[in-house]
């Protein structure tokens, strides 16, 4: 598997498995348990998935003048699809959304049970945090590796994506009258932290590897602008996600179609309409790119030690084609 798709599969796969060579592992599980245990974190994972997150923190790393496949530039991407997986196994629990299928099969629950299906969910959250700190021993600085620790943290944890999950269910079948500022701030925090931290992510290691300062007022701010960059894109991402489960048949999806309907959810379809809802996702997806074009600018300033330059060429088409991909997919 020679595609930077193949190797962030590989990097998923590896990072899962090489947990059982783990002495804690050889020495106090048999060998079956052991493969029952993998069997069921590797289930979710395996299914599939756009992989849309790591995609993110790899193309962004390589625009700041790396290669997208560097080690520690997938153990960083892998964190953040591992996140992003344990966040879909809670999201679909009976106690949450309640849903039988996803990425085209039975949802982790539906075959391990749900008490299984928690502890893959909270095994892949911690593994994420084993495969990001581990990109320290994989080429980035320890102080790069922490600020990229810091980073999933904040936005997978309590004012995060927990935040925006938590909200959402609040939300759910709730009487109060809402409009599009409350689900704004649902979808930036379910939806748009962890886009923002597969971006920010990507800056922060890729212009390590590069060896600019981290603590310079140019990386802040290409860092705060790679967040914003990514968080507008995930909320155009998650008004999309409405859209297609209204328009979408569940074998397209992979997931059932019409959730959001039967369950009430607050979403950008209820709110605004298909073609409203249409609209505002183009027009977010429109000031992803102005954003870009700034991280742009100040990525080379980054990389010119703090001075602007015609000189260095950086290629932000795959990062750009990524995001404008993102508004017509259909699953
Ligand atoms: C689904 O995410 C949940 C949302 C945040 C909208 P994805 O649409 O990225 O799901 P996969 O990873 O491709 O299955
Ligand atoms: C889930 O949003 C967002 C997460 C943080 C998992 P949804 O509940 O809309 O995602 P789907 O439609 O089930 O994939
Ligand atoms: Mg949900
Ligand atoms: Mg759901
Ligand atoms: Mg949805």
């Amino acid at each position: 598997m020679h595609t930077l798709a193949g190797k962030i599969e590989e990097t998923l796969r590896d990072l899962v498995l090489g947990a059982a060579a783990m002495p804690a592992a050889s020495e106090n599980l048999s060998p079956a348990e052991t493969e029952s245990l993998l069997r069921t974190i590797l289930y979710p994972v395996e299914a599939g998935g756009k992989r849309i997150r790591p995609l993110l923190t790899c193309l962004v790393a390589q625009a700041c003048g790396n290669q997208p496949d560097h080690p520690a530039i997938l153990r960083c991407a892998a964190a953040l699809e591992f996140v992003h997986t344990y966040s879909l196994v809670h999201d679909d629990l009976p106690c949450m959304d309640n849903d039988d299928f996803r990425r085209g099969k039975p949802t982790a629950h539906k075959v391990f049970g749900e008490a299984n299906a928690l502890l893959a969910g909270d095994a892949l959250l911690t593994h994420a945090f084993y495969a990001i700190s581990s990109s320290a021993g994989a080429g980035l600085s320890a102080d790069a590796a922490l600020r990229c620790v810091e980073i999933l943290a904040r936005t997978s944890g309590v004012f995060g994506m927990i935040a925006g999950q938590w909200k959402d269910l609040a939300q759910t079948k709730s009487a109060q009258p809402s409009g599009w500022h409350t689900l704004r701030g649902i979808h930036n925090l379910k939806t748009g932290a962890l886009l923002g931290a597969a971006s920010s992510i990507g800056v922060v290691a890729g212009l390590a590897l590069r060896g600019c300062f981290l603590d310079s007022q140019d990386v802040r701010t290409a860092v705060g602008l790679a967040e914003k960059l990514g968080v507008t894109t995930g909320l155009a991402f998650q008004i999309v996600d409405d859209i297609l489960d209204v328009t979408q048949s569940s074998a397209t999806l992979g997931k059932t179609a019409g959730k959001d309907a039967s369950q009430e959810k607050l979403t950008a379809v209820s709110l605004l309409g298909i073609d409203g809802a249409q609209t505002e996702a183009e027009r977010l997806t429109q000031d992803a790119l102005l954003t870009l074009e700034q991280l742009d600018f100040r990525i080379k300033v980054c990389l010119n030690s703090g001075r602007p330059t015609a000189d260095i060429a950086t290629d932000w088409s795959p990062v750009k084609s990524l995001i404008e991909n993102l508004l017509s997919r259909n699953s």
